[in-house]
């Protein structure tokens, strides 16, 4: 695809994220502290957030514009993390084009059928993709809500006075092919993602048509996040750890590349202090759950910076992905639970270990506990900033 520079208004090319901690870091930069945000920081942990879901259908909240946009930068005012991460599902492209799936509390993705056959996959790939784009208003008109309050806040400051470049970024995000299709294939939520590893090799061409039409619905998905404001976007594969790395290289690495080609043409243009002027693409971040084996190879499809789970201490993820490639990541989201002596200690372990990456967004392993208490969120980031400075 062509590039395309993104709006004078957009938080990149306005100046207003461009060098905040986050997408300093996307890009391999070290600034006055290591930013730090927490995957599924909007949620069930915040007492707000319950209060504010009460009677409302998960899918409902990710299609109301004030809703979502509220629940999105609830844990940003309160924790002072680094970003906000846009408040959706990786379901919800889905729910927008019309397949039968709602999300049930405890639970998760339950669609109205399995997709687990030839006949399955041509059902859903009777839809066309574009139609995305049409449904997408409530998506468009969230981020910008959401954004026009983040361009006025700053981690280090708190709302009011931003410094030039700085003002809290929101990170849009994706589900990537290989993990709408564990749950597609399975019809919801499953252990170990069998139906989609077996439809996979028992017909690769319905696999294959699974996969691009997936790419292509989850790849708009991103793209309206990031062209309606976000500062960086990241594709989730949490399932991806459930296959081997042949099958990751053959199966399922093209679909993703597929889908984040759908970003990775938006630019944005910046000025350095001597007055030069250069084009930068948006930073893009992948992660998935128990990828150790797969780093590289979820690397190797473009990305900028790799998330990484907690069962890889952050310096040997860096022998596996490469030295230069900015990491984030990876405290046992377990650790929460633990007394703050212990916590404290294995995140001053984290962010050591991150020092053998070019650069480290601090993050969890995986995402926030529902039990967790918020106090404590708010105390690691903190110390993260603390620490690193
Ligand atoms: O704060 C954030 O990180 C942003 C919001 C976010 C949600 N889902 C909101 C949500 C993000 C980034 C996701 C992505 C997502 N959704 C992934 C990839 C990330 C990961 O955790 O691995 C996956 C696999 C899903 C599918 C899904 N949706 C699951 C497994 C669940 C949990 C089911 C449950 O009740 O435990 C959901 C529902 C969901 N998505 C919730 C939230 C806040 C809980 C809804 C509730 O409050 O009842």
């Amino acid at each position: 695809m062509s590039g395309v520079i993104l709006s004078p208004q957009h938080p990149l090319s306005a100046g207003l994220t461009s060098d905040s901690r986050l997408v300093r870091a996307y890009r391999g930069e070290r600034s006055d502290a290591t930013p730090v945000w927490f995957m599924r920081q909007a949620g069930r942990s915040l007492p707000e957030y319950r209060d504010l879901r009460v009677g409302t259908r998960m899918l409902d909240a990710c299609l109301d514009p004030a809703m979502a946009s509220e629940i999105t930068l609830q844990p940003v005012r309160r924790h002072r993390v680094d970003a906000g991460i846009f408040f959706s599902d990786i379901v919800v492209p889905l729910k927008l084009v019309g397949v039968d799936v709602e999300i049930q509390p405890g639970r998760g993705p339950v669609f109205g059928r399995a997709y687990a056959d030839a006949a399955g996959v041509a059902e859903l790939t009777a839809i066309d993709p574009a139609r995305l784009d049409e449904a997408s208003a409530p998506i468009t008109e969230a981020v910008a809500r959401t954004v026009a309050e983040l361009n006025t806040t700053a981690p280090s400051t708190g709302s009011g006075q931003v410094p030039s470049g700085t003002a809290t970024p929101l990170i849009g995000f994706a589900g990537a092919p290989f993990t709408l299709a564990a749950y597609l294939a399975e019809g919801g939520p499953s252990k170990d993602h069998l139906a989609a590893r077996t439809l996979m090799h028992a017909d690769p061409g319905a696999w294959r048509a699974l996969m691009d039409w997936t790419a292509e619905l989850t790849g708009r998905f991103l793209r309206t996040q990031v062209l309606a404001g976000a500062s960086a976007a990241q594709l989730f594969d949490s399932w991806a750890g459930a296959i081997s790395l042949a099958d990751y290289e053959t199966h399922v690495a093209p679909a993703s590349a597929a889908a984040l080609a759908h970003v990775h043409d938006l630019a944005y243009e910046t000025t350095d202090a001597s007055g030069a002027s250069s084009t930068r693409s948006v930073p893009v971040v992948h992660f998935g759950v128990g990828t150790g084996e797969l780093l590289g190879a979820m690397h190797a499809i473009g990305v900028d910076t790799v998330g990484v789970d907690y069962r890889i201490p952050l310096d040997v993820a860096v022998e596996r992905v490469g030295e230069g490639v900015p990491l984030q990541g990876n405290l046992d989201p377990a650790l929460l639970a633990a007394p703050w002596p212990v916590l404290e200690a294995a995140a001053r372990e984290v962010l050591r270990r991150g020092e053998a990456a070019p650069a480290h967004v601090f993050n969890l392993g995986h995402g926030v506990p529902p039990e967790t208490d918020p106090t404590v969120l708010t105390r690691v980031a903190e110390l993260v900033h603390e620490a690193s400075a």
